[in-house]
């Protein structure tokens, strides 16, 4: 019996090391954890539980079946984040390559049905050459049947994708369906071809940083939604998101004890506008006063940042905020922030978490690049996000809510529960001076006749109080108790329930 005994934990020593002590210390060369260091820092101590440590590869080419390590280069298991579970894979640079086999990708598989089934997220870290070489379509139709469940999984439970290393091919999209990706500075790159190949039929020069490492996929991409500086500080991120998220759609969001006050008077707000309309302000302060302890969990926050996109919470309760920056091309609404706040939305919806909008946008950004590259079906994606949602909704208007940019930021007339405005609100098709040198182009010569009637279209549209008369804003509020407003109104639409139409699923402009 004790031989016995001494056998597992003998087996267990080998299936820890994985691929060895020196593929180990090249790992850390590279300044990358080992896959099981990895999970040790994202879940709670002593709370992972390992499935398939002894799986080996079924590979008889090449003389594989001389070498089968057990766990076949990904340790999967399940754990708690703060005492909440997840399920997650992570897979092993250290043996052979991390590469996905057929048995590989069914150790992912498992734990992405479990997941499914017992309702909690998947968290996979990916660090891998991608397709196991001497495995041939086995390892493509592994790849096929972990797509397959990411796609089912979507809008069920968070997926989670942290990219610590290699990425290529069609390895890429599994994470670029899941719900986040976040990348290491400097050791993680995803491209669906590699430089030598971008060579060959291009001609291009590029390096693997360049064509896809963290800064190119946060800032020009946008295919990921982070970027750290090592996998320590992308390990305890992906912690800090988690408790933010449900853990499947049926669950509401993670409440917890808060230690700020609701009623929170903020008499800085009152004086956050600048007297000139043009002049901009950081709308981020604005979610730093509204937000719990001023914690704000940003998404996407180097790119387009004309918008802004991410997580606080209002009485311990996870609220998702889009807001537009004024810092940036004016706030405005255009093809990249379009896309990054309409996806968040959906995100949003998906699980049931609140929406807050925090609007100042002068509207829709002007030219031939915006609608060359299709502005048109890009807005529409924002517009339809927020029509669809269903969850909650309270949108404040600070300054400008100009044009059809009004009616997509979670306007009244998109199903908005509680439409606030502040005293400095305007509401109107267009600015005053873009208005007038429209209905009053006769007058365009006459500077003094041109000055009045904007004078005047400022006048009757420069405020919130034309559309509060009509009801499309339900109050005008003082911008210092903003905080307690709009915990009040969440915490009213607690109860709400409202269903879409029954269809297969929409045909959201793609
Ligand atoms: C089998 C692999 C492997 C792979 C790496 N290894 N990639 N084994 N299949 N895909 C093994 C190496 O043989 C080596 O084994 C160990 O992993 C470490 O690899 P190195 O090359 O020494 O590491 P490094 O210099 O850091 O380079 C990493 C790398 C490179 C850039 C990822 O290994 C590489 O280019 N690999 C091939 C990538 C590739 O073309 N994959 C297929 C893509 S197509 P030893 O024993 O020496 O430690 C694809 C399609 C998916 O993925 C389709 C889905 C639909």
């Amino acid at each position: 019996m004790k031989d016995i005994l001494q056998e597992l934990e003998d087996r267990r020593a080998v299936a820890r090391m994985g691929g060895g002590a020196k593929r180990i210390e090249s790992q850390h060369a590279k300044g990358k954890l080992t896959a099981r260091e990895r999970i040790e820092l994202l879940l709670d101590a002593d709370s992972f539980e390992e499935f398939d440590m002894f799986v080996a590869h079924r590979c008889t080419d090449f003389g594989m079946e001389q070498q089968r390590p057990p766990g076949d280069g990904v340790v999967t298991g399940w754990g708690t984040i703060n005492g909440r579970m997840v399920y997650m894979f992570s897979q092993d640079f250290t043996v052979f390559g991390g590469s996905l086999s057929e048995t590989h990708a069914q150790k992912i598989c498992k734990i992405m049905d479990m997941a499914m089934q017992n309702g909690a997220p998947v968290i996979g870290i990916n660090d891998s050459g991608g397709a196991r070489i001497q495995e041939g379509v086995a390892s493509l139709a592994g790849y096929a049947e972990v797509f397959q469940r990411n796609i089912m999984a979507s809008g069920v439970v968070p997926q989670i994708s942290v990219i610590m290393g290699p990425c290529a091919g069609g390895a890429v999209y599994s994470p670029a369906m899941t719900d986040f990706i976040f990348m290491v500075k400097d050791s993680s790159y995803m491209f669906v071809t590699g430089p030598d190949v971008v060579k060959t039929v291009t001609n291009e020069v590029v390096t693997a940083e360049e064509l896809g490492g963290a800064s190119t996929h946060t800032k020009k991409s946008s295919v990921a939604d982070g970027a750290f500086e090592n996998d320590v500080e992308a390990l305890a991120e992906v912690r800090r998101l988690v408790d933010f998220l449900p853990l499947n759609n049926r669950a509401k969001p993670p409440t917890r004890p808060f230690f700020d006050d609701v009623n929170r008077i903020e008499d800085s707000l009152d004086t956050l506008i600048p007297d000139n309309p043009n002049t901009p302000y950081d709308m981020k302060e604005l979610i730093l006063k509204l937000g719990d302890e001023g914690d704000f969990y940003e998404i996407q926050e180097d790119f387009a940042k004309n918008i802004i996109t991410g997580f606080v919470r209002l009485e311990g309760s996870t609220v998702g905020v889009v807001a537009n920056q004024p810092m940036v091309l004016a706030g405005c609404l255009d093809i990249d922030s379009s896309r990054k706040a309409a996806r968040f939305v959906r995100f949003c919806d998906a699980f049931e978490i609140p929406i807050l909008t925090l609007v100042d946008v002068p509207g829709f950004l002007p030219g031939t690049s915006q609608e060359y590259g299709g502005v048109i079906k890009h807005g529409a994606k924002l517009l339809f996000a927020y029509g669809e949602a269903t969850v909650p909704k309270v949108t404040v208007i600070t300054r400008k809510a100009y044009g059809g940019a009004y009616d997509v930021m979670a306007s009244k007339h998109l199903r908005g529960d509680f439409n606030y405005a502040w005293p400095t609100a305007e509401i109107a098709v267009m600015g005053a001076k873009g208005a007038t040198e429209i209905i009053h182009r006769a007058d365009l010569g006459d500077e003094e006749k041109i000055a009045q009637h904007t004078q005047d279209y400022e006048d009757r549209f420069a405020n919130p109080f034309v559309a509060a008369e009509k009801g499309f804003i339900d109050e005008v509020i003082m911008p210092h108790s903003t905080r307690r407003r709009v915990c009040r109104a969440f915490a009213s639409l607690r109860g709400k329930s409202l269903q879409n139409p029954w269809k297969k699923h929409d045909n959201i402009p793609l």
